[in-house]
Formats: C-alpha cells, structure tokens, sequence
C-alpha cells in the first residue's frame, strides 16, 4: 500500500511538472511567434471543457478577459476566436484568400457521401463551379419567383391550421410547427414533395433533419483528440449509418421518380433537383456533376435551409410577445399597408420597414449562425498578431451583434435602431453578420428573408399571441438552448386568438 502511495505521489509530480514546462515552453513559442493570447490548456482535451454548455457563449465569456482575439486548442486542433467587428473585417474581407475553406467534421463527411456536398466543399474548382450555378440557377431571383406559388401556398396551409387551433382554443408548439412549415417549403423547392401530407404527421425527411442537426452539432471527440481519431467511444458510428441509410433511401426513391418522369417526358416540373439532373446530364459543363454530389447538395440545403429560418421566426414571435408595444406598432404597420381584407404576401415586404426592423433586430441578438467557421489555407497576420495555416476559425457572430462600442443599448430590443441607420445583412458591416461574409456567404439569405418575413408578417396579422399552454404567462423565457442553430432553450407554446374573422387567403 505504501509503495502504490509513492508512486502515486510519484505519478503526479511528473504529470503536473509535465503540464506545466509544456505550457512554459508553448509560451515562449507563441511568444516568439506572435502568436494570440491563449488560456491555461489541459493535456489531451485542450479547452474543449471550457465549451459547455453554449460554445458561443464561452468563448464571449473568454474574450472579455482575454480581448477581441485569442487561441485555443479543441483536443489537439488549434482555434483562432473572435468576436470583435475590426477583427472579423480582417478575417473575412482584408485576408480572404487565406479563409475560404472549412474545418472538416467526420459526421458531416460520412452524411454528405464522402464529402461530395457544397457548404463544406474546399475552396477550389469543384465548389467554384456549384457557387456558379446556385447563384445562377439554384437560388437566383428567377428561380424564386418561379416558385412563390409553393412558399404563398405552404404560407396559407400553415396559417390554416393555426385558425383551426384557434378556433379549438388549442395551444401551439411553435418549435414544431414553423419547422414543419420550412421544411415543407424547402421539399417542395427541392424536389416538389411535402414532408408532411398529413396535418399531425410530420414526414420522414424532417426527422432526418432534425437528426443530422442533432448528430452534426455534437462534439465527436475522435474528429479533435488524436489517440481518439480511430475510435468510436460516443457511438456516433451506428448512429450515423442509420441516418445515412435512411436518407439514401429516400433520395434514392424520390430522384428515381423524377428520372422516370423526365424519360417519359410528362409531368416534369421545375424544381431545383431537376436543375440539378439537368446539369449533371449537360455534357459541356465544364465539371460532371455525380449522383452523390446531387444528393449531397439536396442534404445540404435541408439542413442549411430549415431549421434557421423557423427558430429565427420563433425568437422573433418571443421578442414581440414580450414587447407588446412593438407587437403593436408592427399590427398597425399591417393593417395600414395590407389591410384586413387579404393576407399579407410576399411583395408587400418592401413596403413594411417596421416588420423588417424586427427581422433584423432578431437576426442580430439571436443569429441562428451564431458562429462562422472557416480553415486558413495560409500563414497570415491578423490583428497584428500571426495565424498560421492549418488553424480553425471562429467568428462569433452572436458576439458580433451585441458589441457595446457598436451598438447602443447592445442588450435592449429595440428595432427602431434600424430605422434610423440603414444597415443591410448581406456581409458589408461586421458587426452584423447574420449571413456570414465574402465569398462564402450564405446563398440562402434572400430565400430565408422572404420566408421570415412573410412568415412572422401574416402570424401577427392573423393572429393576438397569448403566451403558454393556457395563454396567461405574461412573458416569455429567452434563454438559448444547446445546438448549432441557436435553438430556444424551451419551445415557444401559445395559444393563437384569431385576429381576422374568417381569415382571408386570397393571394
Ligand atoms: C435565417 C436563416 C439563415 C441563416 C441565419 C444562415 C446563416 C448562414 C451562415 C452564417 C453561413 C456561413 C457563411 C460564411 O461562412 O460566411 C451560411 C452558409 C450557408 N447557408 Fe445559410 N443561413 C440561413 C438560411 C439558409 C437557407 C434558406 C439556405 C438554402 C436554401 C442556406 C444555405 C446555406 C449554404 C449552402 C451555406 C454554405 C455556403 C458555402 O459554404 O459556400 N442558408 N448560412
């Protein structure tokens, strides 16, 4: 017993000599380097237990002691943070070239057929060529406006059925509902199917999605621990053969029928995976499109396209319960532009900047990209400070948008901030950066705009918001939840009041 108490005693006089001439001999190099200021790191794990709960809130909470940049290792691999507009600036426009690919995430490569997709493709010829035509074709103007009649429709479906509620005096889980409406939105603009025929049956495509966010937003600690990187101790492997199975199955099915129908030539119609098969069978294209880059894009876009945009009308409906003087002035807004006579649509957004103020104001508390990740490709100066390749980049855009030296009052909701300066969320002003920056920019932002704000338009058009099952709790809680889309921590439950008696869906 003695002898296993000196080697114990032993044991950890090496190990914490050990952890601390590593740490000595790690500062003189990242002094000689100019390297980013760094915290004290554990052996083997790095920082990655300074992460929990919400990444994005750490790492908020770090720079506050350790300034607008700083270094952290996530097992073994070396991350770069920032939360400072000036900072972000030099990452995402000044520096560019060196930051346009993306740190890669073995569940992600496993989902997207061997890393056949777009979001996660490295910047070279492959991801040049489908930026091309999702900004051409995909997701232009025209293809937007080609199917409105499919985003007016699932609209007016969605509004159907809170009136039905209404009328029962049932609540609603919005947290369910606005994703189920997303993502029928998306499936249609995919591949013209519904994910949920039935009003309570939500389809197989929206659990996958909700599956691959769950899968894809959890630390695999193989893909940042070395002695990890060949072993599968959370599991994750199984898991994702599963998903992976499923999706391929059901893809599978669904571009069969598409092919069937465009041999026979009828019932072809104009949806992105027909697109898609048009241009994988054009032969003068300069890249061949496969079958799996075709379903590895579809992937992308469910995943990228849905539940962003239904948490961004959910924290946007939160904030207006809890203000219900800007609840009215947006009603009165509505009732002055469109009327009570029709829902309100699409082209009426341009004529409603109230309504627009609070989608921004919304987007900047509450990014449902709360971070931008990006991989630097070159040794570059940062801030005065040097980031070497190989370094995984984080911009915090939650950080971003309640930056005290840019915004007034950074924590208060209060939308008329846009009313009186114009500031777009395109990418040009960094300390807005809902859509990220650059050339890697989401392509998604004038596609999940419309639907945000048609969305929320025709809720509170429609309908008085009563917070809680039983619509008697005064405010809402707007605690974040865990996930890579900045999930409330608690679904917004409310019971509808009908506004407009019956509500008119003429378009
Ligand atoms: C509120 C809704 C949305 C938010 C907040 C959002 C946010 C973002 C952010 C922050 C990025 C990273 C940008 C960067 O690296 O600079 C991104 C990328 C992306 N988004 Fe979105 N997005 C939304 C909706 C959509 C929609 C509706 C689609 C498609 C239909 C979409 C498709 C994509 C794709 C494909 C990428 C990867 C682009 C690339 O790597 O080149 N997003 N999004």
């Amino acid at each position: 017993m003695a002898d296993f108490h000196g080697y114990f005693i032993l044991f950890l006089i090496w190990l914490i000599s050990t952890i601390f001439i590593r740490s000595f001999l790690k500062s003189i190099r990242a002094k000689k380097l100019n390297l980013p200021p760094t915290l004290f790191s554990l052996p083997i794990i790095g920082h990655l237990h300074l992460l929990a709960p919400i990444p994005h809130q750490a790492f908020h909470k770090i720079s506050l002691k350790y300034g607008p940049v700083f270094r952290l290792f996530l097992g073994s691999i070396p991350c770069v943070v920032t939360g400072s507009p000036e900072v972000a600036k030099e990452f995402l426009k000044t520096s560019e070239n060196a930051y346009l690919d993306r740190p890669q995430n073995s569940a992600v490569a496993y989902l997207t057929y061997g890393s056949k997709d777009f979001s996660f493709a490295p910047y070279g010829s492959y991801w040049k060529f489908m930026k091309k035509i999702v900004m051409s074709q995909l997701l232009n103007g025209t293809t937007l406006d080609l199917l409105l009649p499919v985003r007016q429709d699932e609209i007016n479906r969605f509004i159907k059925s809170l009136e039905r509620k209404a009328k029962a005096g049932h609540a609603v889980d919005l947290d369910v509902e606005l994703v189920k409406m997303t993502n029928n939105v998306i499936s249609r603009m995919l591949m013209t199917e519904r994910c949920s025929e039935e009003e309570d049956e939500a389809g197989e495509m929206k659990k996958l999605v909700t599956e691959i966010a769950e899968i894809t937003g959890k630390f695999n600690l193989s893909d940042y621990i070395w002695i990890f990187k060949n072993l599968d101790l959370q599991g994750f492997g199984k898991q994702l053969k599963g998903i992976h199975g499923r999706f391929d199955a059901l893809i599978e099915r669904i571009m069969k029928e598409h092919e069937e129908a465009r041999k026979q030539k009828t019932g072809v119609v104009k949806d992105l995976l027909n697109m898609l098969l048009d241009v994988a069978e054009d032969q003068s294209m300069e890249i061949k499109l496969t079958r799996e880059n075709i379903k590895a894009f579809i992937l992308d876009i469910f995943a990228a396209g849905t539940d962003t945009s239904a948490i961004t009308t959910e924290w946007a409906l939160s904030e207006l319960i809890n203000h219900p003087n800007i609840m009215k002035k947006a009603v009165e807004e509505i009732d002055k532009v469109v009327g009570k006579d029709r829902l309100l649509q699409e082209s009426d957004i341009p004529n409603l900047p109230y309504l627009q103020a609070i989608v921004k104001e919304t987007l900047r508390l509450h990014p449902t990209g709360p971070m931008i990740p990006r991989q630097s490709t070159e040794d570059c100066t940062i801030a005065g400070y040097h980031i070497p390749a190989n370094t995984t980049i984080f911009v915090n855009v939650w950080a971003l948008g309640r930056d005290p030296n840019h915004w007034e009052n950074a924590l208060e909701f209060r939308p008329e901030r846009f009313e009186e300066c114009h500031l777009d969320v395109r990418g040009q002003h960094f300390h807005m950066l809902p859509f990220g920056s650059g050339r890697r920019m989401c392509p998604g932002t004038s596609l999940a705009l419309q639907v945000i704000h048609a969305t929320l338009g025709c809720m509170i058009q429609c309908f008085e918001w009563k917070a809680g099952e039983d619509g008697k709790l005064i405010r809402v809680d707007m605690e974040e939840g865990v996930g890579i889309t900045l999930p409330r921590a608690n679904p917004l439950v409310c019971l509808p009041v009908a506004r407009l008696n019956p509500i008119p869906l003429s378009i």
